[in-house]
């Protein structure tokens, strides 16, 4: 095994001469044909013979005990295998666990929770039975309104913990200028598209599980956790995944139900929630309340920073959304407090969402950045070129790579930011109000252990395998252009092996730290494959040229078959964090910049153009990459003018928890999006270099939006979304 901890910056000699030129490259999706033919089979398409469904009975109450439940009805109806509720075998510890204990104990600890199922031969009489299941409970008070709560600023929850540094009250009473605003922020759905599914089946002892899952090794030791057994007796099967959004990085109730109703009917159990059943089983973004106050003398200097927010949880779950991190190394000052308070709910569990953290975090603290500009009378572009840290400002270390104040120049000159009137309300098309905005995106990069096997095999062909995902991202594409690079053959050489917990442990698909792992390792693997190449070929492997599947070593040359015939090579790599992870402060960072039209009669906002410029370390494949961060922008407008989850504070019900009534942006809501980057390799993030592209888009791009309707309107809105009422 090339076993590499980050100690000091690295990057593999072959990966530098890209043998087969394919790194960066826009390459198309090596599984493209498989998915737009429909060959490629998404978890609730598998269909092991003599399958059952599956439908969760959910709680009509948010807080209480189940008395009793009733299941003569729904065990006489048509097709009905089975009625299962009182399973002890739940789990304990972390994520939704109390949930998931519901059919195994009385209580309920919120609305929507499982308390029963039913298992039939066709999935609407699994349905249809559900609804006959008869449950009777005891109500008792729960705390549905996080704004009732006593918040808690003393807790261990999360993995942020507050920030103190000077005197932040002291500085803000010096400065010169000071901008202190309240933003709050919704509830916010994952909303995959593909349903949170699974089909489960027992060989033997052995479970097998196949399910729309990100992180399939931790979804392994979950499910042994809750069935009780051993994490040997569990595989988790996910090749093709409909998108995750950070729903999918845990383990759903519904999939240990599958476990279970596989086991007692003896067959393979296939559910898939509702679109409303997710809301309740799947986890969301907590709302925040955020509170932005920085200090700055008028030159625009900030001397203070304070980004002070409360997030809700249960009592059930570690998570803490960590509102302000990526505040934390965004700008200079001196005097800096970030926090993020507890207010405890009896709601499902909040959890990662499309970049916890970032995603409102920067929301805030840009909309407070673009006032303070106004304030000033600078432009926001300069303000934030005179309060960028040479080094991080809140933890002193060295940025690996930071190309942010490139981002806003060449961001500035493609979107056209000097055609931008600085006066808001000054530019009008008819009825329409015309503005334009900007913010600055950052998105922490993360260093995370993962492994990948790579075989050269007899026929001179290349496999890689680790326990990856694909969610969309581009994963099987990028594996394969490194293996390609790395050992010279061809993409069409290179068989991609991911989606299935028996590989090799990966870092998984979340935090956007999924391609820069999985690359890096099988970069790892591929230099052992070389060095034993090199021992056939009596050639040092720095002497060696590999392309197309033919070795040159000096004068000599030989076809890369010839050399493994017979005798295939395998190698493992593994990289993980080590001490210059630690020494370096990490992040991908963008420029983010947005046109508006605000009618000026309804309020209605157009977004006309998005347009960015991104640093993300190297970049795998210019095509995968792009789509990321267009979809990350497109997350950001719909987080701006229309995400908006509602609790009806009576009974801890959601009361939007679909499409018609939750509204994510759609095709005619998304305009014309360009995004660019500007590349530096990051040798000190991991041996391929790249920094985390998957979430990025998303930080700052509500911003720039809500900054482009003040610039058009003069009005500033703090509560999200913007909905037209409260521009009127
Ligand atoms: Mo992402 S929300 O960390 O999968």
């Amino acid at each position: 095994m090339n076993d590499l901890a980050m100690d000091a910056p690295y990057r593999p000699a072959a990966l530098d001469r890209a043998q087969q030129g394919l790194l960066g490259k826009p390459i198309d999706r090596y599984e493209a044909r498989e998915k737009v033919s429909g060959a490629a089979p998404y978890a609730f398409e598998q269909a092991p013979e003599n399958t059952a469904y599956l439908a969760v009975v959910q709680s009509s109450i948010g807080r209480g005990r189940v008395t009793g439940v009733d299941a003569t009805e729904a065990e006489a109806a048509p097709g009905v295998i089975a009625v299962i509720h009182g399973d002890p075998r739940m789990p304990t510890g972390e994520g939704n666990s109390r949930a998931m204990s519901a059919i195994g104990k009385d209580e309920v600890f919120h609305y929507g929770q499982g308390v029963a199922i039913v298992v039939a031969e066709t999935q609407e009489a699994a349905r249809a039975a559900a609804r006959l299941v008869a449950v009777s409970y005891e109500e008792s008070p729960g705390r549905f309104d996080a704004a009732d709560v006593e918040v808690q600023q003393d807790h261990k929850l999360g993995f942020l913990p507050p920030v103190n540094r000077g005197d932040l009250d002291a500085a803000l009473a010096a400065a010169e200028v000071v901008i202190d605003r309240t933003y709050t922020t919704p509830i916010h759905f994952p909303a995959a598209l593909e349903p949170h599914a699974t089909t489960a089946w027992w060989e033997g002892d052995k479970l097998i599980v196949r399910s729309s899952n990100q992180v399939i090794g931790a979804a392994r030791d979950t499910i042994a956790t809750a069935l009780g057994i051993d994490a040997e007796r569990v595989r988790v099967l996910a090749p093709y995944v409909g998108g995750g959004f950070g729903g999918k990085t845990g383990v759903g109730p519904e999939v240990i139900f599958a476990a279970i109703a596989a086991e007692k009917v003896g067959r393979p159990v296939k559910v898939a929630l509702s679109r409303r059943q997710t809301a309740y089983m799947v986890h969301h973004r907590s709302p925040t309340t955020q509170r932005l106050r920085i200090g700055a003398d008028h030159e625009g200097r900030i001397s203070a920073i304070g980004h002070e927010s409360v997030a809700y949880q249960n009592d059930d779950s570690a998570f803490l959304e960590p509102v302000p991190f990526g505040t934390l190394p965004l700008y200079a000052g001196e005097a800096r407090r970030f926090r993020t308070d507890l207010a405890r709910i009896d709601l499902p569990a909040t959890g990662a969402v499309r970049a916890p953290g970032e995603a409102i975090g920067t929301f805030a603290v840009e909309c407070a950045m673009d006032e303070l500009a106004e304030a000033l009378g600078l432009d926001p572009i300069e303000l934030r070129r005179r309060n960028e840290p040479p080094r991080d400002p809140t933890t002193g270390k060295r940025f690996s790579t930071r190309r942010l104040l490139d981002c806003y120049e060449e961001g500035a000159r493609r979107f056209g930011w000097d055609r931008r009137e600085a006066t808001p309300g000054s530019r009008r098309e008819g009825e329409w109000l015309i503005g334009m905005g900007m913010a600055a995106a950052l998105r922490g990069n993360f260093t995370v252990n993962a492994e990948a096997e790579v075989i050269l095999g007899d026929d001179g062909r290349a496999t890689v395998r680790t326990d990856m995902t694909d969610i969309g991202t581009g994963t099987y594409t990028v594996l394969a252009q490194t293996v390609g690079d790395m050992l010279g053959l061809p993409i069409e050489a290179i068989d991609v092996v991911i989606g299935d917990s028996d590989l090799p442990p990966s870092a998984g698909s979340g935090g956007s730290f999924g391609a820069g792992s999985a690359c890096a390792a099988a970069a790892l693997a591929c230099e052992d494959i070389l060095a034993e190449l090199g021992r056939r070929m009596n050639a040092a492997p720095e002497d060696m040229r590999l392309k197309d599947g033919v070795v040159t070593a000096g004068t000599r040359t030989s076809p890369l078959a010839d050399l493994v015939r017979g005798s295939p090579i395998a190698a493992k790599g593994k990289t993980s964090p080590g001490k210059e992870s630690q020494a370096t402060s990490q992040a991908s960072h963008g420029a983010q910049f947005a046109e508006v039209a605000v009618n000026a009669v309804t309020g209605e906002v157009r977004v006309r153009r998005m347009l960015g410029v991104f640093d993300i370390g190297r970049v795998l494949n210019e095509k995968t990459a792009k789509n990321q961060i267009v979809g990350g922008m497109v997350w950001g407008l719909a987080y701006a003018l229309s995400e908006d989850g509602v609790v009806d504070t009576r009974n801890g019900r959601f009361v939007n928890p679909d499409f018609g009534e939750y509204h994510v942006a759609v095709n005619a809501d998304v305009p014309q999006i360009e995004a660019y980057f500007v590349e530096e390799i990051d040798d000190s993030a991991n041996p391929v270099g790249a920094k985390g592209v998957g979430e990025l888009g998303i930080a700052g791009s509500g911003a720039a939006i809500v900054n482009a309707i003040h610039n058009a309107t003069g009005v500033r809105i703090c509560d999200m979304p913007v909905t037209l009422d409260k521009l009127l």
